[in-house]
């Protein structure tokens, strides 16, 4: 096995299936390191901004810090045409692509892509970075994967709004199907990443990331099922000083999660798992986490207001990704109610807006918060922070709903204007 050596002394490349922010960034960081390195995405668009040196998505660059466009005249390909991979040669392989779609695990496109794999290399070794439902690599890789392959699995948890959470800098584990692969993988992935936990196997590997992503997916509901059965009380008061605990987060109720990984942690385990009703909390937290927007827009509905202006889409605030965002099917359901809806969020432009929600994106912000008789701030983006005073003296409403907490200080202000200020988790919020 001359994996390393080969991608060392640059006589063979890394091939990367799937640019998007984990590919892409798999991509950059080995090209960084002198390695050449060719990415394979199935959209065209992509491909050619990514040939130009063009990311289009702000927040990545941000988060990678360096620009690829130095690195494509020497290390970085990027192709569509699974041709120029066969004639490329390459024998390692990292799979990126997607892993969901619509809220819910999916496997197809991780099973073209090995089956791709197979048909432009002969022989080499695998390295799958795309989240995994448990069992998965038993189930369907080891029958598709040619005994001349060998296969690691290694999670991602970059988190792309802050870049000291980078490939380079964050913990990491990887699974190998062999034992005798594991110093090669190691090597390999040492290249970039500076901490990595080694698991005892691929399975190992493959059920972490779903894991510690459920973890956080039960907190994040149990917060707000402690919010609806304790409706009369602070409490979010109550978990601020929960957390203050030395073993224990501090999370808020609020609009919920969003996004690629938590809303479908728990997913990825109840469909790995052998007895699924054994797991009950996981059941639970789908099921509340997915309802309490829907709980927040029928209180909304239940004051009575009638133009709605909802700030931000994002699931995140200071990212451009609305993946499940928790806002979609709150502006759907208030539309449905015939109440009027439009959305203010910085990331994104009146079609954009229109597409995700269809619904108009406020044309003269902030000033025209005037005009709505309810404002939901919904996701605490910097942008917000800087125009607070133009947002707060732009209001004329009878309710504002504040998810994040980011108004909580001006509750005199509130009080003053005859403005009905909710804050999520609070006394009577729902
Ligand atoms: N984004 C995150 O924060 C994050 C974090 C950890 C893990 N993950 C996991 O990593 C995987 C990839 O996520 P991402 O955020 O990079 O997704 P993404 O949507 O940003 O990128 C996926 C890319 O794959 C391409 N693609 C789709 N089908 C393909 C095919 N058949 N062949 C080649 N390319 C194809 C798409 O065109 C797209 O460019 C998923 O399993 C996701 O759960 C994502």
């Amino acid at each position: 096995m001359k994996y390393y050596k080969n991608i060392k002394n640059k006589s063979k490349s890394i091939c990367v299936w799937g640019c998007g922010y984990i590919g892409l960034s798999t991509l950059a960081y080995f090209a960084k390191k002198n390695v050449r390195a060719i990415g394979y995405d199935v959209n065209k668009k992509v491909v050619n901004d990514l040939k130009k040196g063009k990311i289009k998505n702000d927040d990545f660059k941000k988060w990678l810090g360096f620009s690829i466009k130095k690195l494509i005249k020497n290390n970085l390909k990027f192709t569509n045409n699974l041709e120029v991979i066969k004639k490329e040669n390459p024998e390692i392989h990292f799979v990126c692509i997607p892993t969901e779609k619509n809220g819910l695990p999916l496997n197809k496109i991780l099973i073209q892509t090995i089956k791709s794999i197979m048909k432009t290399s002969s022989n080499g070794l695998i390295i799958i970075e795309s989240t995994l439902t448990p069992g998965t690599s038993d189930k369907f890789l080891s029958k598709l994967i040619s005994s001349n392959f060998n296969f690691a699995v290694a999670p991602r948890r970059d988190w792309f709004v802050d870049n000291s959470k980078t490939l380079e800098h964050m913990d990491r584990i990887y699974g190998c199907n062999t034992s005798k692969i594991e110093p090669e993988v190691f090597k390999i992935l040492s290249i970039v990443c500076k901490k990595l936990h080694k698991a005892s196997n691929h399975k190992v590997a493959e059920m972490v990331k779903s894991f510690e992503n459920a973890y956080r997916h039960v907190d994040i509901a149990l917060a707000n099922q402690l919010s609806v059965a304790y409706p009369n009380d602070n409490i979010r008061e109550v978990l601020r000083l929960v957390g203050t605990k030395w073993n224990i987060g501090t999370f808020y109720p609020g609009f919920g999660s969003g996004g690629y990984c938590i809303p479908l942690s728990s997913q990825y385990v109840l469909r790995g798992a052998k007895i699924k009703k054994k797991l009950s909390i996981l059941k639970n937290t789908i099921e509340i986490d997915k309802n309490i927007n829907l709980m927040i827009a029928k209180s909304i509905v239940k004051e009575k207001v009638k133009k709605i202006a909802v700030l931000g889409l994002s699931y995140k605030a200071d990212l451009k990704v609305s993946t499940l965002s928790p806002i979609i099917d709150f502006c759907k359901y208030l539309k449905q109610k015939k109440l009027k809806i439009e959305l203010f969020d910085p990331y994104y432009n009146n079609q954009e807006t229109k597409n995700i929600v269809n619904c108009n994106k406020i044309k003269t912000f902030p000033n025209g918060l005037s005009k709505y008789d309810c404002v939901v701030f919904a996701v605490d983006h910097k942008y917000f922070l800087e125009k607070k005073k133009q947002i707060l003296n732009s209001l004329n409403c009878k309710l504002f709903f504040d998810n994040t907490g980011f108004f909580k200080q001006n509750l005199n202000y509130f009080k003053k204007k005859g403005i009905n200020y909710k804050l999520a988790g609070s006394e009577n919020w729902l």
